[in-house]
């Protein structure tokens, strides 16, 4: 007998998706479109939310013990739908991992490529700001001085909390971003995979104190991209049919409580 298994053309075995939180449920919105037959397992570190102000061999640790913990669920794939746990520990997850490991990275490469003269803020977690990663990827920018980094400590724990709204927000938003008032900002980097679920009131604090177009970007898109990119080049595609129940949910928090937020949050509506 031969041991030689042949592959099959197709791998039903789902993706697994973390972020320290709800966050990640961002980035899980765009792979659900991109990979419409795809299934995903997402593990929120609820309990251990928010990691931008932990230190980094805090965030490796608790970003290893995510991913295992999907490993072991039988995932196929792994996607590190946080930036802060990227920035701290992506390369350490791709050495140990036998899967392959898709990140989400702050999209400051569109917004400094947009014509202007006005400068682009990245907002994200003060780690994410500190750690080596990102500053190597800002040096890489054809005008990295363009870019101002906003570590923004406080928002995560609103969003976990399901604070979304402008009236919710003003004061911190107020807090972290009044330096600017009156600037010429051309572009937002959402640079924690949480921003997007306030989006709304970003916007309205940015049209309310800069000058300039101020567009946003997130880096959702691209992961989710880069996620079928690998999936197809290592033949690891779900056949193409209905996937029933495609999406579900584990957290180091309390389950009962947590995961109706959750699912709310896939379906809240995203706009600039
Ligand atoms: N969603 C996260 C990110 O993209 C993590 C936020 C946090 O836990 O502080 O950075």
């Amino acid at each position: 007998m031969s041991d030689i298994t042949l592959k099959t053309e197709y791998d039903e075995r789902p993706v697994g998706v973390f972020d320290s939180g709800f966050g990640g449920a961002s980035t899980l919105r765009n792979m659900l479109i991109e990979l419409p037959y795809e299934r995903f397992v997402y593990f929120g570190d609820n309990k251990n939310a928010p990691y931008g102000d932990r230190a980094e061999e805090e965030i490796l640790a608790l970003s290893e013990a995510a991913a295992e913990y999907l490993v072991h669920k039988g995932v196929k794939a792994l996607v590190v739908a946080c930036n802060t746990a990227t920035s701290a520990s992506i390369n350490a997850l791709r050495r140990k991992l036998e899967v392959p490991v898709v990140s989400v990275e702050p999209a400051i490469k569109p917004a400094c490529l947009m014509p202007g003269s006005g400068r682009v803020l990245m907002l994200a977690t003060r780690a994410t700001t500190r750690l080596a990663r990102y500053k190597a990827l800002q040096a890489r920018m054809p005008d990295p001085g363009r870019v101002i980094n906003v570590g923004c400590s406080g928002l995560v724990e609103r969003i976990e909390a399901g604070r979304l709204e402008f009236c919710e927000l003003e004061d911190l938003l107020s807090e972290r971003l009044s330096p600017f008032e009156g600037m010429e900002i051309d572009g937002i980097v959402l640079g924690c995979t949480h921003y997007p679920f306030i989006a709304p009131a970003i916007k309205r604090y940015a049209n309310e104190h800069f000058r300039g177009e101020c567009r946003l970007f997130d880096g959702n898109a691209g992961t989710a991209r880069q996620l079928r990119r690998v999936l197809t080049e290592r033949r690891l595609l779900a056949s193409p049919k209905e996937a029933g129940e495609r999406v579900s949910f584990f957290t180091s928090g309390d389950k009962e409580s947590l995961e109706p937020v959750f699912r709310r949050l896939l379906e809240v509506k995203i706009h600039e």
